[in-house]
């Protein structure tokens, strides 16, 4: 966990005539001074960090923090906020879902555990080696003398607490699975476990706290309700039911930077997919740090995941039942999910993942068009405009290059309808964006379009691979990056060339994310497209398979 000391270093400027909603700015208030002793100690130990693995050192870089406006969002955007009265969500009423048969042990989309293969090997050369310490506490207990011949007789649970990604602090959350008699009290935020042995990882008064968040973050962590696993010897010291299901809880938070739609997926939808699929929608969510807003927005995810109503774990009042439960999602690093005998046994991969979205928005394509000599088909280009920092300043020329070169360009900026944008990036063939969070859009993309990124001055290129490239590959999609050079950054109107920014770009790194953000993040590029004509030719290529 030390890595993440310097996640959060320091949070970024905020911009000027910048307003925050006031529970944010009480939320970091509450945070400044830890990370003001943190920032001190990353100046003190700025020498040292030049020697340490510098994935390790980037991977506290998160997308998230490209825009200062994004930072910790609690509170609606305007455009997707619901009226008050949508907040308390009717609890265990069926809904009606179709087409649930592509989850899990579903007929319709057979499971295809042999994806893996082609994604991991050339990764090694730019990624950590995954240094790894899985230690799954596991207790069983049947309940003696035989009395109880119910299922309920059988309790166990199972912990991932301690494993760790070394680049990726973040991505070990901690998570806790339960069989037996399990009784949500949102009330008292706690799961009772029925568990007559005892055994289990559990403290002096036979509790184990989770905050159920899955990014294992220490400066979100804070923010994310705690939630109480407590052992109990019987049915006597647990509370009664009020309702009884007969499917499995899993219970998990919204907080810390949903609404980024990167963090949307690799904090909360990718995980909950990675925990929740194999049910085929027999699994009942609660959610923490409930937002209405964001539930409205993934809705149509939620209820392809499940078949019954979110419970509002904040509000709901009454006692729930279950025959056991998940506390926390398993994740993997970001936009990827990776083979792994006991946090993916159902060797889901992102390929899965995709055909999820595909499912759930109704997006038509799952293939790219192919181009051949015979086609007269034209490839349909997209390209993501980005309206605030990292501009593509020659937009109309790039867009006049990629048309000459036969593709159909559509300009658009990625917005709140989750769904209306998925189905525009799902029309296209190759989808072209400068680094950033709209990025994260290639997830809506059909397997094998091409992902072409253009990576802005500045050393880049742990971020632009482990943020984009390796998930596009992770994704069976093709990928094509294009680094700028000194002439097409507007840093150079404001640095000369001898400036450490250009001779030796590692500088602005080590002095940690406030650098970064000012410097690399808000530079605007220019691209040469002479330069960049064989990117797009490479691009062109690769539809012709
Ligand atoms: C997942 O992969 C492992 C290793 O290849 C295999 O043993 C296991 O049966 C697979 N599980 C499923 C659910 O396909
Ligand atoms: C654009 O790129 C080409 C090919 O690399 C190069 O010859 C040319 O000088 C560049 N133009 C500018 C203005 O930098």
């Amino acid at each position: 966990m030390a890595s993440t000391a310097y996640a959060r270093g320091s949070k970024p400027p905020a911009g000027p005539g910048e307003r925050r909603q006031p529970r944010l700015a009480k939320e970091l208030s509450r945070i400044e001074p830890k990370k003001l002793g943190i920032g001190l100690v990353a100046g003190c130990c700025l020498a040292l960090l030049t020697y340490i693995s510098f994935a390790r050192l980037f991977a506290i870089y998160s997308p998230v923090f490209e825009s200062t406006s994004m930072v910790m969002k609690n509170a609606p955007p305007a455009s997707t906020a619901v009226p008050s009265t949508e907040q308390a969500v009717p609890v265990q009423k069926k809904v009606e879902v179709e087409e649930q048969k592509d989850l899990g042990g579903g007929d319709a989309e057979p499971k295809e555990p042999g994806f893996p293969q082609e994604t991991k090997i050339d990764e090694k050369a730019e990624t950590p080696a995954e240094t790894e310490s899985t230690e799954k506490e596991e207790t069983a207990v049947t309940k003696p003398d035989g009395g109880d011949k119910t299922e309920e007789a059988k309790a166990k649970m199972t912990c991932d607490e301690n494993a760790v990604d070394e680049g990726f602090p973040y991505a070990r959350p901690s998570v806790c699975e339960l069989t037996g008699d399990v009784r949500v009290s949102p009330k008292e935020k706690t799961m009772f476990f029925i568990n007559p042995a005892g055994a289990g990882p559990f403290d002096d008064n036979g509790e184990k706290k989770i905050r159920p968040y899955a990014r294992k973050d220490t400066f979100l962590l804070p923010g994310v309700v705690e939630v109480t696993i407590k052992s109990v010897a019987s049915p006597v010291s647990a509370p009664a039911c009020a309702r009884r299901h007969d499917v499995p809880a899993v219970v998990f938070s919204t907080a810390g930077y949903t609404d980024n739609f990167f963090h949307d997926n690799t904090d909360v939808m990718i995980p909950l997919f990675l925990s929740t699929a194999h049910f085929a929608g027999e699994v009942q969510l609660l959610i923490t740090n409930f937002k209405p807003w964001w539930v409205k927005k993934f809705a149509p995810l939620l209820k392809k995941l499940s078949n019954y109503e979110v419970i509002n774990f904040d509000k709901e009042e009454e006692v729930h039942c279950f025959p056991g439960g998940q506390l926390g999602l398993y994740r993997d690093r970001d936009l990827i999910i990776a083979p792994h005998a006991t946090r993916n046994p159902h060797n889901y991969t992102m390929v899965d993942y995709n055909r999820f979205l595909r499912r759930a928005f109704g997006l038509p394509r799952d293939v790219p068009a192919v181009l051949g000599e015979k086609t007269t088909v034209r490839p349909k280009m997209l390209m993501i405009e980005r309206k605030g920092t990292r501009k593509l300043l020659n937009l109309p020329a790039v867009r006049a290059l990629c048309e000459q070169l036969g593709f159909e360009v559509t300009v658009a900026e990625a917005g709140a309808d989750v769904r209306a944008f998925a189905e525009t990036v799902n029309a296209a063939d190759v989808l072209l964006a400068v680094h950033g969070a709209g990025l994260t859009n290639q997830i809506f993309l059909p397997t094998g379009a091409v992902l072409v990124q253009i990576v802005p001055w500045g050393k880049m290129d742990w971020m632009a691979t482990n943020f984009y490239g390796q998930p596009a590959r992770d994704m069976q999609l093709r990928y094509v990056e294009y680094y700028v050079s000194e002439e097409e950054t507007t840093l150079k109107d404001k640095y000369s060339r001898d400036h450490y920014v250009f001779k030796n770009p590692m500088q602005i790194h080590a002095q940690g994310w406030p650098a970064l953000a000012e410097i690399v993040m808000k530079q605007d590029v220019m691209v040469n497209v002479t330069r960049f004509k064989p990117f797009l030719l490479k691009a062109l290529d690769q539809l012709q398979d």
